[in-house]
């Protein structure tokens, strides 16, 4: 597996995998590896010929008081790894590579970027899909998987795209849990037993979710208010959002007649997690 962190080195090699007719994937990351980013690169290795995990802490993404110094990193870690799933190129690029002095264009992706996670981390997503587009600029990758846990921001790099007729096939990847449900996340790290021990409850009140909905239930206000006394029977917890809306623009709705998006998110102490799930009303 060969490491590269110059922007020159990388296009060049992608260039000359092209031109070899390479079939390239990506799959951009921040790094510190669970299994939720693990399950991606083999998905990229089994529907490509070349697989390149990018690990990039990118500070544009991160609002002021957020956790961007304290982010969990430990790439030779990262490095085995991937190394293990068979990547074949790790980009590891500087802040001052992707940065440099007098950066100053960014990607704003307008209306899907304004709900949810968009309301109480306001330019996230324009640093998101401007990294994204870097990114994509310097590995050229003919596809990129992004995971659904972070659901928003897969719908936001999907309209980004679509609207920007960029050459880049999107492939979304289902949730990978921990055994007793709780979502993979790089900031799981963050919590102490208790908390962690609490976080349980966002996955539950998902599964209460679409126990409601199998049962016949489709009225959302009732859906969200189970769904929050689930959350708040955890004490501490601190609730961000709780929502129902379309997958595909995120418009907020009210009632489940068509698969619906449940997502949430709530604080533990300093730590921000988020989860979703898809409500899919049977007749
Ligand atoms: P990061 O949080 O490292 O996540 C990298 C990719 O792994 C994203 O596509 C994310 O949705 C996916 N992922 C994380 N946890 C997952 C889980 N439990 N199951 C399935 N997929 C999971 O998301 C980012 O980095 C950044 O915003 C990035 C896209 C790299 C831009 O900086």
């Amino acid at each position: 597996m060969r490491i590269i962190e110059k922007i020159s080195e990388m296009q060049q090699q992608s260039e000359a995998w092209r031109r070899d007719g390479r079939k390239i994937m990506l799959v951009p990351t921040m790094g510190y590896f669970h299994d939720g980013h693990l399950d991606l690169m083999r998905k990229a290795r089994s529907l490509g010929d070349i697989s390149v995990v990018s690990i990039f802490v990118n500070p544009t993404q991160f609002g002021v008081g957020e956790d961007f110094d304290r982010y969990p990193r430990d790439v030779d870690r990262d490095f085995r790894l991937a190394s293990n799933e068979g990547v074949d190129v790790v980009f590891l690029p500087s802040s001052q590579e992707m940065y440099p002095e007098g950066f100053q264009t960014y990607v704003e992706v307008s209306e899907v970027t304004k709900p949810l996670c968009g309301k109480s981390r306001p330019g996230h997503f324009k640093g998101v899909a401007t990294v994204v587009v870097k990114l994509f600029c310097i590995v050229k990758p003919h596809a990129a998987i992004f995971g659904e846990k972070d659901f928003q921001q897969l719908v936001t790099i999907q309209r980004m795209v679509q609207d920007l007729n960029m050459d880049v096939e999107i492939v979304a990847h289902p949730i990978v849990r921990e055994p007793d449900g709780l979502a993979m996340s790089s900031r799981n790290k963050y919590l102490g037993a208790v908390d962690r021990e609490r976080a349980l409850l966002l996955s539950r009140s998902l599964h209460e979710a679409r126990r409601l909905i199998s049962s016949g239930e489709r009225n959302g206000e009732e859906v969200l208010r189970r769904v929050r006394e689930i959350l708040d029977s955890g004490g501490d917890m601190k609730i961000d959002y709780v929502e129902l809306c379309r997958p595909d623009d995120l418009k907020e709705v009210s009632s489940i007649g068509s698969p619906t998006l449940l997502a949430l998110a709530a604080y533990l102490g300093h730590t921000r997690l988020i989860d979703n799930c898809m409500l899919i009303p049977k007749e």
